[in-house]
């Protein structure tokens, strides 16, 4: 049998087909594949086109593409600034009182910032970076709450070509000491806290603790968000509204390189120290324009879109400034949590703001499909068109909630598979164009080229494997901040000539990508490799299952026995039946080999800042105790020893 071979087995088959619907071609950018087909031609002409059309250049580029494997050089001799491309220019084209921003804090504030509004804040506070002695080429930390002043700090860092490096606000002071560390950074903005379902987050304290152990600090800056008393270090530390005070609103953009570093971004890996992703303008800006213009179907003039990731991530670099802003588009940002003061806030925001594509992720929405579908349904969500998903797999039957429920059944979703170290959105459908399957990412963009490999890194046509990616493209990570070496051994060992970051993937019958999870994920049981993504949506296909969770176990007989940790939703009972009914359907769904051993039911499943399932300490929870012949355990020690590991693993991501 074929399956004793394969890298990762593929069980599910879905094949609902949701073709564009006739009123969402008649309003697409693209309607056919002659996009690809120019892209398949040639890769480079396609990109170059791409970045000539997309980016204003204060210098042309030279030359494409530099690929020395595993380092690329994208647009060589090219001259541009960032800022520029997101600000300057639409005013200069007479868009300055189109909205960039329309910014809602948690307790209800709001402001709304135009793109000349924007440019001034920027030029201000670009001035007074420089007035602290910070200078093209350095570095500067950011450490604040999803207030306007974050993107103000990110773009005046971009203006006068010194790095940011953004590190998430949930982070503890020593993560923030570590990453301000390995980067070096001169200068740290922060705010004295922010907002996080009604309670203040202490955020200038955490700085406060963490630049004991940073010496390359010389200046921080505090922005004013929640009135908290903060110590303030005379010498070091300078209020927001007192720099700002002083400085012209004009400051010219710095001609940079296009393989000048733009940012650093931190990511965990298997060891304890992050790494620090870095990216560069030219290269960068292209692909997110880009993405963001075809994959979001963008009318600038016409659509309000909101990202609803945190800035402190990829999704918000790339999705809340870069691309949204290179494009000239119109952006929601929301400060603070879904369900605060209620659980239909999202679905507010919406309906106020008319918003047009909403871009989430699974997890969110899987906490949506548990509160009920009564909070979207009591508001107008008409004006959405679109809708994305990122972070994580999407199984078929969160996208088909999002489809039905957030959609109301006129918006394609788009599942998008990216990474911190692609930049920018990698495999995807075009909506006028694909016919969307739920679950699958559908295919690789244009001018992008992945493909699954088995084991010994030979393309597989159809089936499970690895996902690779086999040309450079240009957002790719410039590599890790002071560490080539590692660099090389994270990215490019595991298969020759290829990108391998870790996902495993399916190609089925019609070439559709189904991402599979973290390979680390992948279970082995009685010599079987089942993803562990498959058995979840097998789990959460069930209609009394919210979210699932599923591990492999170590097991004398079968090596790995499947242990599925399972929320309900509301109003179902945790029974010993119950857990019965759901490994019967997923031994129904996928086949008796997948049939969990135990099923554990808990009300809530830990996950990493970023909103990923911590599948890792689950593994451990369910490794630490004799789960004997256990079908089901609804037991309250288990869900009590979750709760524990998840708070001592915070700030691990
Ligand atoms: C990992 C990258 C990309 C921005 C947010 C996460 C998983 C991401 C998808 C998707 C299946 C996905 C992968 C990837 N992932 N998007 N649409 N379908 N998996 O960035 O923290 O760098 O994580 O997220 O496992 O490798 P990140």
């Amino acid at each position: 049998m074929e399956a004793e071979t394969a890298a990762i087995e593929n069980y599910m088959s879905e094949n609902r087909l949701f073709e564009p619907s006739e009123a969402f071609k008649r309003q697409a950018l693209v309607l056919d594949n002659a996009m690809y087909d120019r892209a398949q031609v040639d890769y480079l002409e396609f990109w170059k086109n791409q970045a000539n059309e997309l980016i204003t250049w204060f210098e042309p580029f030279s030359e494409v593409c530099q690929w020395e494997l595993p380092f690329s050089r994208w647009f060589l001799g090219g001259k541009l600034n960032v800022s520029y491309n997101c600000l300057d220019r639409h005013v200069e084209a007479g868009n300055g009182d189109r909205v960039a921003y329309y910014w809602e804090g948690e307790p209800g504030d709001v402001k709304t910032v135009t793109y000349s509004d924007l440019l001034g804040e920027v030029c201000r506070f670009a001035n007074a970076l420089k007035s602290l002695g910070v200078a093209r080429g350095d570095r500067v930390a950011i450490y604040m709450p999803m207030i306007i002043e974050l993107p103000v700090a990110m773009l005046a860092c971009t203006r006068i070509g010194a790095a940011h490096s953004v590190v998430f606000g949930g982070f503890s002071s020593e993560a923030l000491a570590g990453r301000i560390n390995d980067a070096q950074a001169k200068v740290v903005i922060t705010a004295d806290g922010g907002f996080r379902r009604g309670a203040k987050i202490a955020l200038k304290a955490n700085v406060d603790v963490a630049l004991d152990e940073c010496p390359s600090v010389e200046k921080v800056v505090v922005a004013r968000r929640t009135d908290t008393e903060v110590t303030m270090v005379d010498g070091r530390d300078i209020w927001w509204h007192d720099i700002m005070d002083r400085q012209s609103s004009s400051c010219d953009p710095e001609p940079m390189d296009s393989e000048d570093l733009l940012y650093l971004l931190y990511t965990s890996g298997t060891t304890a120290k992050p790494k620090g992703i870095m990216h560069t303008t030219g290269g960068y800006l292209t692909q997110v324009a880009f993405t963001h213009k075809y994959v979001f179907d963008l009318k600038a003039d016409r659509d309000v879109y909101w990202c609803a990731a945190d800035i402190g991530w990829v999704t918000g670099h790339s999705y809340i400034l870069y691309g949204p802003l290179t494009n000239g588009a119109t952006s929601v940002i929301y400060e603070g949590t879904p369900d605060f003061p209620d659980k239909d806030r999202w679905w507010d925001i919406i309906e106020r703001y008319k918003v047009t594509i909403l871009y989430t992720a699974p997890t969110a929405i899987r906490t949506f499909m548990k509160w009920g579908e009564k909070y979207p349904a009591g508001h107008d969500l008409s004006s959405l068109r679109l809708l994305g998903s990122v972070g994580e797999p999407i199984n078929p039957e969160a996208w088909v909630w999002y489809f039905t429920h957030i959609g109301q059944e006129r918006c394609p979703v788009v599942d998008t598979w990216w990474q911190t170290e692609t930049g920018a959105i990698m495999i995807s459908a075009l909506p006028g164009v694909t016919k969307l399957k739920p679950g699958s990412a559908t295919f690789a963009l244009p001018g992008i080229s992945v493909e699954v490999v088995d084991d010994n890194g030979a393309k597989i046509e159809k089936g499970g494997g690895y996902l690779t990616i086999v040309r450079p493209w240009p957002a790719m990570l410039r590599g890790i901040y002071g560490d080539p070496e590692r660099y090389r051994e994270t990215y490019w060992s595991r298969f020759d000539g290829r990108y391998f970051a870790g996902d495993g993937a399916k190609v089925d019958d019609d070439g559709y990508l189904w991402l599979l999870g973290r390979v680390d994920d992948v279970m082995n049981v009685s010599g079987h490799r089942i993803s562990t993504t498959e058995v979840e949506s097998a789990l959460v296909d069930h209609p009394s299952v919210a979210e699932a969770a599923v591990v492999g176990a170590n097991d004398p007989t079968t090596g790995q026995a499947i242990i599925g940790f399972v929320t309900l939703k509301a109003g179902q009972v945790q029974s010993t039946e119950k857990g019965e009914e759901l490994r019967s359907h997923v031994a129904k769904v996928i086949g008796a080999i997948a049939r969990p051993k135990t099923i554990i039911f808990t009300d809530e499943l830990p996950k990493t800042r970023s909103g990923k399932i911590m599948r890792r300490l689950l593994a451990d929870v369910a490794n630490g105790r004799s789960l004997g012949d256990t079908t089901t355990l609804a037991d309250p020690g288990v869900v009590e020893e979750i709760r524990v590991k998840a708070l001592t693993s915070a700030g691990d991501d």
